[in-house]
């Protein structure tokens, strides 16, 4: 995917994310835009915090035993703990993780933050090993920042 690839892409989640009724559709549109643009993305979905657990949102790919992670669990967890993105090349080589799939080789987590606040998180497995690098962040921290503008509304 190239860079006028990404920037399309971003222009049609953000036009998506602007026309849904409420912040559970704008949620579901840009899981099911970004797992359709992007053939690495094997798994997305968005994670919604709940007290101090993350419970699963929309998402598409193959069902996740993983549906409330508390803050400090897992990759998803830890993301939400520390506030920023992790992004994990070998997700079976980290101790953190918390299996999904048997064909997940690598992780991103982005969380959705309105200032301090996290307000969930945008998740990612890819079947590839280390899939996700800088591109990935470019689009993906975009996304988060306007989810959390619809999010903070509801
Ligand atoms: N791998 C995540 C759990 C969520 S599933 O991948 C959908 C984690 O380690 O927190």
């Amino acid at each position: 995917m190239t860079d006028t690839d990404r920037e399309q892409l971003l222009t049609a989640i953000r036009s998506a994310i602007a026309a849904a009724p409420n912040a559970q559709s704008a949620m579901t549109q840009a899981v099911r835009l970004l797992k359709d643009a992007i053939p690495y993305y094997n798994w997305v979905g968005i994670y919604v915090m709940d007290g101090n657990e993350l419970v699963l949102g929309p998402f598409l790919g193959k069902p996740s035993p993983h549906t409330r992670i508390p803050v400090g669990s897992g990759i998803c967890g830890a993301a939400a703990a520390e506030k920023a993105t992790i992004v994990v090349d070998e997700v079976n080589a980290d101790p953190r993780y918390l299996a999904c799939s048997v064909e997940t080789q690598s992780e991103i987590v982005v969380p959705i933050m309105r200032g301090p606040d996290v307000l969930g998180e945008i998740d990612i497995d890819s079947d590839q090993r280390a899939a996700f690098g800088q591109p990935d962040r470019t689009l993906l921290e975009p996304v988060a920042a306007m989810l959390a503008e619809r999010m903070a509304e509801d």
